[in-house]
């Protein structure tokens, strides 16, 4: 526990911040020569500790943008800074980010357990510390007596706070959520976003949802 505490102080003195300056992206449209413009020259920066909510209609360059910021993406003009680090050259499992994808992208094979778990293994600590933070984010995200299921065992908002926590659990210094509540009840909804951003502000992280 005191050596995850030394690791969050180390981020929050570390990172700070997402900044986009002049963003853009053109996609072709397939079979045409024309191309659409699904972010336009955008200028935006997330501090520490900040939420910032991207709200516009559907196909207006939410998910683009985000996936852009997660590297998932190649911008076709702007540039994209965490900290004070350009990250055009950064590939996505080396930047630092969680993100929550719209869609969910839980590993079909692995049970509950081991997919929010699965980014703690990846960075080899050791197994008593892998058991601990995962069991303590699934108790936070309500998901205790569900870690030998399936995620198709899982109704839609269940799999969506399976994704929550896999994004969280491994303490990113940056939040991504693709529109992370939208299959949670009104309830559920509000306690989740309580959390979420109980958790960002107390690792004064950047989020962007
Ligand atoms: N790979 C792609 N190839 C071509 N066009 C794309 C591609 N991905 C996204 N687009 C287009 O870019 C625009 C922005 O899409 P994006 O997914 O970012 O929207 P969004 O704001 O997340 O929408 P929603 O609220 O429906 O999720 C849309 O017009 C979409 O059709
Ligand atoms: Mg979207």
């Amino acid at each position: 526990m005191a050596e995850a505490k030394t690791e969050k102080n180390l981020r929050s003195t570390r990172s700070s911040g997402v900044r986009m300056l002049d963003l853009t992206k053109e996609f072709q449209v397939p079979g045409s020569k024309d191309k659409t413009v699904a972010v336009n020259h955008i200028d935006l920066k997330i501090e520490n500790g900040e939420m910032m909510t991207l709200l516009g209609p559907s196909g207006c360059g939410k998910t683009t943008t985000l996936r852009m910021i997660s590297g998932f993406e190649t911008p076709t003009g702007g540039e994209i800074f965490i900290g004070n680090r350009s990250v055009e050259q950064i590939p996505p499992n080396k930047r630092d980010i969680s993100m929550v994808f719209q869609s969910y992208a839980l590993f079909p094979h692995l049970t509950i357990f081991e997919n929010v778990a699965y980014g703690l293994k990846v960075k080899k600590l050791p197994r008593e510390e892998i058991l601990t933070r995962t069991r303590d984010v699934m108790e936070l995200m309500q998901l205790t007596t569900m870690e030998n299921r399936f995620p198709n065992q899982l109704s839609g908002g269940q799999q969506q706070r399976v994704a929550l926590a896999r994004a969280v659990v491994i303490e990113p210094s940056v939040l991504l959520f693709d529109e992370p509540l939208s299959n949670l009840d009104a309830k559920l909804r509000e306690y989740m976003r309580d959390e979420l951003r109980a958790l960002q502000k107390q690792w004064l992280l950047p989020a962007c949802m």
